[in-house]
């Protein structure tokens, strides 16, 4: 059973699994995708709570980010190393992570995109707005270590529409 929280609630889970072996990014509708990330950003922007997260053009996640309106951050327990190992080095694109990793596909409550049933906690977000990692206005020092073949990030804003926790 699933409790709506208030976002901050679920701000230290989500920044100690992104320290740690990352949360999943689940896209898509009919057939849902979860792709492991490492970075994100929660906050207050437009006066909206807002997690916003970094998705190359590479990934398949890149493609249906941009025909959906929605996303969720499933953060995992602690037990999930190997599903965040799939989901961090397959693609969508190859695969069914969610049959791959045994996944369950929760009904989305607020989105219609799914969440992953067996993580306690998932952020639902409606992309607000995005913009791209530009090199003419980013660190050298960051362009070096982090996009020496490009594939710059897109960077999508999230607008945290419910959080959600499993009751203990
Ligand atoms: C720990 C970890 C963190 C990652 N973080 C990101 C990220 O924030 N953004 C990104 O575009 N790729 C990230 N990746 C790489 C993708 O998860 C990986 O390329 C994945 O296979 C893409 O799946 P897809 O093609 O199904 O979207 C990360 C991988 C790992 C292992």
């Amino acid at each position: 059973m699933l409790k709506e929280i208030d976002f901050l609630d679920g701000y230290s889970q989500l920044i100690d699994a992104l320290r740690g072996r990352g949360a999943f990014l689940v896209t898509g509708v009919e057939k849902p995708n979860a792709m492991t990330i490492g970075w994100a950003s929660l906050g207050l922007i437009w006066s909206k709570p807002i997690l916003s997260v970094l998705v190359r053009p590479s990934r398949h996640s890149f493609l249906l980010m941009n025909s959906h309106e929605e996303f969720v951050v499933s953060v995992p327990p602690s037990e999930m190393n190997k599903q965040l190992a799939v989901c961090g080095s397959r693609s969508g694109r190859d695969i069914d992570k969610f049959s791959e990793c045994s996944f369950t596909a929760g009904a989305g409550i607020k989105v219609k995109v799914p969440h992953i049933e067996e993580c306690p906690l998932h952020f639902e977000c409606k992309i607000v707005h995005k913009n791209n990692v530009e090199a003419d206005r980013l660190s050298a020092a960051i362009a070096s270590q982090y996009y020496p073949g490009g594939d710059f990030h897109t960077i999508y804003y999230g607008e945290i529409i419910g959080a959600f926790k499993k009751e203990d």
